[in-house]
């Protein structure tokens, strides 16, 4: 992970908010947790909606806190995912929130991922949107 943050309490923080998932139609409940350049920790879980494409990710939502907060630049992101009455199982992010992480990942920006047995898989970010649009094309 590029901060001195424990990757532990990062997964800690996502575990957490994901109890609060509003996920009534798939049953699947995400949390997401970010640091942020300030060494800030930022949540967010995925909200679903009746009207279903009113959804949100998770990490949407976690990206939206840390831009409220001020931050603009994560530096590793955890993502912990599966059903509700189960647990985790490895969830990567969507390729919508792949770019949306896009917007603020810098230079080795890390995606964590942790599944129920204790297992995490850590990837660059450049590795999961290769080749993508960002700030800098406009
Ligand atoms: N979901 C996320 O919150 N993040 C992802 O990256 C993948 C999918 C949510 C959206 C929806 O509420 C549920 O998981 C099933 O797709």
């Amino acid at each position: 992970m590029s901060s001195n943050l424990p990757l532990d309490r990062l997964f800690e923080a996502a575990a957490d908010v994901r109890v609060r998932a509003h996920a009534p139609y798939s049953g699947f409940f995400v949390g997401a947790a970010l640091v942020d350049r300030e060494g800030r920790i930022h949540v967010g879980c995925n909200v679903e909606n009746a009207a279903y494409p009113e959804g949100t990710c998770a990490e949407a939502g976690a990206i939206a806190a840390m831009v409220a907060a001020g931050g603009r630049e994560i530096l590793a992101i955890a993502v912990v995912g599966g059903p509700a009455e189960g647990g985790e199982i490895l969830c990567p992010p969507c390729g919508g929130c792949r770019q949306k992480i896009r917007e603020f990942a810098v230079e080795g920006t890390s995606v964590h991922l942790r599944e129920a047995d204790g297992r995490v898989t850590s990837l660059a970010f450049a590795d999961l949107l290769p080749h993508s649009f960002g700030p800098g094309h406009l």
